[in-house]
Formats: structure tokens, sequence, C-alpha cells
């Protein structure tokens, strides 16, 4: 089978790895792919979110399975554009995609199925935003409607901090047409927890839990960035919590989206967290999570391939998913400077040795310039450790990174640490 598997990210890189893995996968195309896929499959100069260029490519290499990952193309509608053309792909239609491109779509879907979720005010205006801020108390959490690469959530520490959040969102317009709606929602304090289900439309299969880390710092401190590393299992969650997040959120989410005639086909990612008063959404996303799938799919047992195949046709042929024992820890190179400025073009040194140590290396934002490897963003690149037990898989990440440089190359040395530090309870 030939596949197309559109992206050039770390998660893109760690599909590529899985999917060449399948024995029915004969050739794989990389659109645009990263230097890192290119020793996985042929990249072709096609942008992830040029829709005819993609149906074109699809069309004359006769490919077989469309894998996407990014969420921009989904907004955008590829699915639904390769759906026309008769060309199997792995995704959401653009109308399912708003289970992340709209939080207040996804706070209805969730509210017609009973989904515990934090209690949110949908605001389309800077005036009944600012009045909504009465019935809550600090912190106060603002939200951007629409898609804003990460950045569209405000935790404000008081009033004054999250009228500034919503003028910024309202009347600046920071985010465009995102922020023309804002939620202004519950804060929940608790464990978060990041959970994958592949969905054939009708029903989900459970992934094995994963914790990413959004803050640039050490013990959780500084801004937000994509992430900078994740592991899997997350041992300090309580047994059973899969099977009640599949029962009470993922299962009737699907169900809902079927019943209102988008059923959502592909990977739907449920970003949880474990509050006092149990379980609840924090948000969905239409497609794996970067850099926990960096993780995640080092321990799937299962041809990924094959899955998504019977995600886009006859629909599952088995109940669960098989996952090896053991644990990953992913770690992420970031640019110095990131998640604001940075220098890009920097050489990148030792892949080959850390490669060596048997860990993983995924590319995330690297390039090929003279012949020679260099940065080319603000994640560099995910090393994914693995081993019997999340102790040995975050060591192995560690020694593996050690062989890695490049100028001002910076990562956090606590991935894992709130699993390593607890017990289970
Ligand atoms: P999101 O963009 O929805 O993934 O949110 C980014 C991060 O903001 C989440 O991972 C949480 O850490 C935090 N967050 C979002 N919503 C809430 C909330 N209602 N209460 C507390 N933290 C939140
Ligand atoms: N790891 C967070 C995300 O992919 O959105």
């Amino acid at each position: 089978m030939k596949v197309l598997l559109v992206g050039s990210g770390g998660r893109e890189h760690a599909l590529a790895w899985k999917l060449k893995q399948s024995s029915h996968c004969t050739h794989l195309f990389c659109a645009p792919g990263n230097p890192g896929m290119a020793a996985l499959g042929t990249c072709v100069g096609v942008r992830a979110d040029d829709i005819p260029e993609l149906i074109a490519f699809a069309h004359d290499m006769h490919i077989e399975l469309t894998v996407v990952g990014p969420e921009t193309p989904l907004a955008a509608g590829l699915v639904d554009a390769f759906q026309k053309e008769g060309l199997p792909i792995f995704g959401p239609t653009r109308a399912a995609a708003r289970i992340e491109t709209s939080k207040a779509f996804a706070k209805t879907v969730m509210k017609m199925k009973g989904v515990p979720a934090g209690r949110a005010v949908p605001c389309p205006n800077e005036a009944r935003a600012l009045a909504a801020l009465d019935e809550f108390t600090p912190p106060y959490v603002i939200k951007a409607d629409g898609l804003a690469a990460g950045k569209g959530v405000v935790i404000a520490p008081d009033r004054a901090a999250a009228e500034t959040a919503i003028r910024t969102m309202m009347r600046d317009r920071a985010f465009g047409a995102a922020g023309d709606l804002v939620l202004v929602e519950e804060f929940l304090d608790g464990e978060e927890v990041s959970l994958f289900a592949i969905s054939d439309g009708r029903r989900g299969l459970a992934m094995v839990p994963a914790q990413d880390h959004k803050r640039i710092g050490d013990g959780d401190t500084g801004p937000n960035t994509g992430g900078m590393g994740a592991y899997t299992p997350v041992p300090h969650l309580a047994a059973g919590v899969v099977d009640e997040a599949m029962a009470r959120v993922i299962t009737p989410v699907i169900e809902g989206m079927a019943e209102q005639g988008t059923p959502f086909r592909g990977l739907l990612y449920a970003g949880l967290i474990l509050t006092r008063d149990g379980l609840k959404v924090i948000e969905f996303n239409c497609r794996f999570g970067d850099p926990e799938t960096q993780a995640v799919l080092p321990l799937l047992d299962e041809d990924l391939l094959l899955l998504m195949m019977e995600s886009v046709g006859t629909g599952f042929a088995r109940d669960r998913l098989r996952f090896s024992r053991g644990a990953a820890a992913c770690v992420v190179a970031a640019s110095g400077g990131y998640p604001g400025e940075y220098r890009s073009g920097l050489a990148i040194q030792g892949l080959e040795a850390a490669g060596a140590t048997g860990a993983l290396i995924f590319h995330a934002g690297t390039r090929m310039m003279d012949g020679s490897l260099r940065t080319a963003g603000g994640r560099v690149l995910n090393v994914v450790g693995r081993a019997a037990s999340l102790e040995g898989a975050v060591a192995a990440a560690y020694t593996a990174l050690e062989q890695i440089t490049f100028d001002g190359m910076h990562y956090r040395r606590d991935i894992a640490s709130r699993a390593l530090t607890r017990r289970t309870p």
C-alpha cells in the first residue's frame, strides 16, 4: 500500500516510523516531511496546507491512504476535499474537527451527552464577557473559541488580568477570528492527562494515557510551549481512570457526534483533569498530540496502518488495543530562547551516537543545509527512551540526549518527575 503522510514535525516523524513498520506499507511519502522522515520515505515538496497539490499528488501516485498529522489542514477541510475525490484519508472532516476548532461546539456536545466538564459561559462580545466574570471566582479562565496555536487560554489570577485577557482577545483581536467568541470558564485544579482514542465513527479504542509538560522550565515554571516532553504510562493515575474516561467521555462524545450527523473518524484526543470532584474534560483535539504521540506509539503493539484503514473503511475488527508493557519517555531538545525568539540554521551534532544508545530520535524542527543537519524550529528534536520501567525510560532518553549538541540547545531535566516522586494513589 502506498501511504501519504501530511505534516513535518516530531509527531509526524513518530507516525511515519510506526506506519513504516506495517507489512502493508510498501511506500511512504511525506508532504512535506523533514530530514528524519526522509530516512523512512520520500519527502515531497508539497505543503501540508496545499489541498489542491495534495489531491493531485495522491491521484498521480495512486495513494491508497493519506494520514493527516496537524489540525490546521483538518480545520481547512482537507479530509472533505479528499473524500469528494474518492481518496481514502484518515482524519475527521471539517465539521467533525470542530470538536477542537470550536471550544463552544465541544461544550455543546459535552452538555448534550452529560460529559463532565468545567462550567463555561460562551460570550459573543466584550461586554458579555466582562459581565460573565461576576459568575466566577479567581483564578479566571479565559479561552478563545477557535484555534490559537496553543496560546488561546489565559489563566488570570485576578479580575484586572481577566479583563485584560478579554480585551486582548476581543478588542485587539490578538488571535484574529478565533477570539470573536470567548469562553469564561471555571478553573479546574488537578492532575492533567492526555488520552488518545482512535475512532471509526461509531466507537473509540483507547491508547495508553500520557502526560505532557507544557511549561518551558523545570518544575513547571515559565511560559507555555508546544510541549517539552511526555511520558507513558502515568503510574500515579488511579486504576480504572482510562475505563472511566472511555465510558464517560470518549464513548458519549463519539455517539453524540454521530447523532448530530458529523461522525468523528480519526484520532480523538481528550485533555482530562482529575479534580477532587472527579474527572473532567479540559479540551478535545481532533488529532494526535505532540509530543505525547512520540511516547505512546513506541508502545503500541498493533499495526497502525491497519487500524487507520479500519477507521476509514469498515470499522474496527477488535475491541481493544494491545500495548507492550514498559514505559517510554520523550524529551524535547529546544532552541535557545524558545518559546520566545530563537536562532535557526545552527549545526546539530551527535545524532548517530545518540541513536546508537537505542533511543529513538524524532526530528521536530530540522533541515539539511550544505549537506549538514541544522536547526529549523523552536522544538528541534524529540529523544525517546524506552525501558521496562519509567525510571529506565527517562534515564535512556537523557543518556541519548547527552550525545547531542547544538548551539543554545536546552531541555527540561525533570520529564516524568511528577510520576517518579509520587506513589500510586
Ligand atoms: P488548552 O489550550 O485548552 O489545551 O489549554 C491549555 C492549558 O491551559 C491546559 O493544558 C491547562 O493546563 C490549562 N487550562 C485550560 N482550561 C483550564 C481550566 N478550566 N482550569 C485550569 N486550567 C485550564
Ligand atoms: N500536547 C498538546 C497538544 O498536542 O495539543
